[in-house]
């Protein structure tokens, strides 16, 4: 188990590369613009996206890449993008360059966000496997919380250059530390490596149970390798659905306005610059504490009741937040402490449910087939989802006022409680070859590191697995 949770602790370094980078940025452009010559707010708003119009490419071609040469050496490549990425954002001689840098840099972010789940679930027992997979999600807010203390901490120096070109450390070290880690049991056997797999599985469970799993992903893998079409065949499409319809609830029921904006949403509320900072200090902190509190509680409660509780915290928040903007921007007394509460609210409720729990079910309920596939497209749309709220969110703020946005956030979320409700399967505690055998209809016993016996009666049936059957 050791060795299991090492090897996930060192692949999530891609999780903390994808939240730095992601999070640097906010800071950062406040030196920005006097730095080349006063840059207008559209040209500030690109150097922010063009990462996650990067990372919608990354997450296109990473799943391709992990399903033909591997999930080991498409780590290895992503950690060295990373790298090159974020050199050249650090030593930009112009402008165009850094545009360019950041597009670099979201080719490797989004590249990381599907292929740091995909190779955690494929070796991680499934008893732990919720716990460790959201090993992830805890990195990626982690990322976010040391950026916002690096941007706050080199803010009296206006050193962007340092702010971006920090994150070549944790790059270099996930180059590093995957260099000594074994290639995923499930790609090695589809590609007849047998011999191979059995001696990384031996590395990495009781040896009473290797014969077993070698069996049972060899006769999952031995219903042949699907291609693009069979995603939206009988089998796959409803999972494929759900992967999708979470990844794109993830983000417009409104995170990444807070995680991206939430400094300026408040200094323009009133507050100086430094105590929208340390604001936004707590809020990271917030986000970070509730997923370890999330990373605990997965793979006892189950994904449901985390999802579904959490989105419902999520909804309590953006109602309050509405609330707090009614009246105006300018917040003062009891408004302003109202909105700090709501974001804080809200972000904490994120991060034990929707936040870990997208990243963790896209890894979980696609056949071994068309894993890589299926989660690039997952991973796409909920690039593609930040990508429309990011660049929209400051001109809906002007046109609707911020109880406008934060009213229509919360109607989302709704949106999307009903929708987990009706759609979302349990998959606490199942090996990934069952709920496959799930999703097409057969039947697999769960080995004995997830009793089915765990499973809440009645909850897969009535999500898109008991669908496809
Ligand atoms: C989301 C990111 C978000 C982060 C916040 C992730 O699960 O995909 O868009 O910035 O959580 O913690």
């Amino acid at each position: 188990m050791r060795r299991v949770t090492g090897g996930a602790a060192i692949t999530a370094l891609g999780g903390l590369l994808f939240g730095y980078d992601t999070g640097v940025v906010s800071g950062a452009l406040l030196f920005l613009k006097p730095e080349f010559g006063g840059l207008s707010n559209f040209q500030l708003e690109l150097v922010t996206s063009l990462l996650l119009l990067g990372a919608i490419g990354g997450a296109l071609i990473a799943g391709r890449l992990a399903d033909r040469i591997g999930r080991k050496p498409s780590i290895l490549i992503t950690a060295t993008v990373f790298v090159l990425g974020v050199l050249l954002a650090a030593f930009t001689p112009s402008y165009a360059v850094l545009l360019i840098a950041r597009l670099v840099i979201g080719l490797a972010v989004g590249s990381s966000s599907m292929v740091v789940p995909l190779y955690i679930g494929e070796i991680a027992p499934p008893r732990f496997r919720g716990g460790l997979v959201s090993l992830n999600q805890l990195a990626i807010t982690l990322g976010i919380l040391v950026s916002y203390l690096v941007d706050y901490g080199l803010a009296s120096s206006g050193n962007w250059r340092l702010m971006f070109g920090l994150a070549a450390a944790p790059a270099v070290l996930l180059f590093g530390g995957i260099l000594t880690q074994k290639e995923s049991p499930y790609w090695l056997i589809e590609r007849g490596r047998d011999g191979e797999a059995r001696s990384v599985l031996a590395r990495l469970r009781p040896s009473g149970e290797v014969d077993q799993e070698v069996s049972e992903i060899r006769s999952v893998i031995s219903q042949g390798r699907a291609g693009l079409r069979e995603l939206l065949s009988r089998a796959v499409k409803p999972a494929l659905l759900v992967g999708v319809a979470m990844a794109v609830f993830q983000q417009v029921t409104g995170i990444n306005t807070v995680i991206y904006y939430a400094p300026s949403l408040l200094h323009d509320a009133g507050l100086g610059n430094s105590s929208a900072l340390l604001a936004n200090v707590g809020i990271g902190a917030v986000n970070v504490l509730m997923t370890i509190v999330a990373i605990r509680l997965l793979d006892r409660t189950g994904r449901r009741p985390l999802l579904i509780g959490g989105s419902t915290g999520m909804a309590i928040g953006m109602i309050a937040a509405a609330l707090a903007f009614i009246g105006g921007t300018h917040l003062t007394g009891g408004r302003a402490v109202l909105a700090i509460a709501a974001l804080v609210v809200y972000t904490g409720s994120f991060a034990i449910g929707l936040g870990p729990v997208f990243w963790l079910m896209i890894s979980e309920i696609y056949p071994q087939r068309v894993r890589g596939t299926a989660m690039s497209v997952a991973s796409m749309a909920n690039w593609g989802a930040n990508f429309l709220v990011t660049i929209s969110f400051l001109t809906m703020l002007s046109a609707i006022g911020g109880t406008g946005v934060f009213a229509l956030f919360a109607f989302l979320t709704l949106m999307a409680i009903w929708f987990f409700i009706r759609k979302v399967p349990e998959t606490k505690g199942r090996s990934l070859q069952a709920i496959e055998a799930e999703l097409r209809g057969s039947q697999l016993p769960d080995r004995p590191g997830g009793p089915p016996g765990q499973q809440p009666p009645g909850e897969m049936p009535q999500g898109p697995v008991g669908h496809a059957a």
